[in-house]
């Protein structure tokens, strides 16, 4: 079930971003996707909370700004993400789920991707009310989803990530998607969103 054979309109698209708010579903989402598109799902997010875990000089680094719900400098993330789609696994391709967030760090993508001879194919925008974000987050319990600190989380998301929802529209490369609705149904509006021309 969910094979690539069965993503509607053609050849499926591979290389992917999601882009939402915190708690809009990004990093469920991409681990379906990923298994439907048959490449890996890659969560800056992810790394850097095992980062913190192993106690690497990385984690070292974003401990504090990741419990403060503030952003990872730009530098810093593209020497994690360029290593990253460096592996051999990404050659077929990737879901990208929780990078790019600033357009510095789109921009830093798009080198990356040309030194490697590919483009991003398209940008998956989850749109979730802001209740149901705080709702969602208050719910799963993770070190940074205390109320203040998702509330910054957000703020930090329309200052510093949404500019990225017009970058990407401009380029002809976003599909949004209506995130409220239960996990199934979204993931199947998504598969439908990378097969549509
Ligand atoms: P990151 O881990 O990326 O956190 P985030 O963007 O805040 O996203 P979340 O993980 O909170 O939400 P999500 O959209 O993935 O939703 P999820 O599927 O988990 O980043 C954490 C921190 O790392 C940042 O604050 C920053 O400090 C740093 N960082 C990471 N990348 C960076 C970068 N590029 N630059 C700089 N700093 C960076 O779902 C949330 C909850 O809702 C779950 O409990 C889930 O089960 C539930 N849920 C999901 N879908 C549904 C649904 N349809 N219905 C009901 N519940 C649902």
């Amino acid at each position: 079930m969910g094979g690539v054979a069965e993503v509607k309109g053609g050849l499926p698209v591979r290389r992917v971003i999601m882009l939402g708010a915190p708690g809009s579903g990004k990093g469920t989402q991409a681990l379906h996707l990923a298994e439907s598109l048959a490449v890996p799902a890659i969560s800056t997010g992810e790394m850097l909370r095992e980062a913190v875990a192993a106690g690497s000089e990385l984690g070292a680094r974003v401990e504090g700004v990741m419990a403060a719900g503030a952003l990872v400098a730009d530098d810093l993330m593209g020497e994690v993400v360029a290593s990253r789609l460096e592996r051999d696994d990404v050659r077929a391709g990737f879901i990208l789920d929780g990078y790019p967030r600033t357009t510095g760090q789109a921009e830093t993508l798009d080198g990356i991707l040309a030194r490697a001879g590919v483009k991003i194919e398209r940008v998956l925008l989850l749109e979730v009310p802001e209740a149901e974000l705080i709702r969602r987050a208050l719910g799963r319990g993770r070190a940074d989803d205390r109320e203040e600190v998702i509330r910054e989380r957000l703020r930090v998301y329309r200052e510093k990530t949404e500019p990225l929802i017009s970058f990407y529209r401009e380029r002809g490369l976003l599909a949004t998607v209506d995130g409220y609705q239960p996990v199934a149904t979204v993931t199947a509006a998504l598969i439908a969103a990378l097969g549509a021309d």
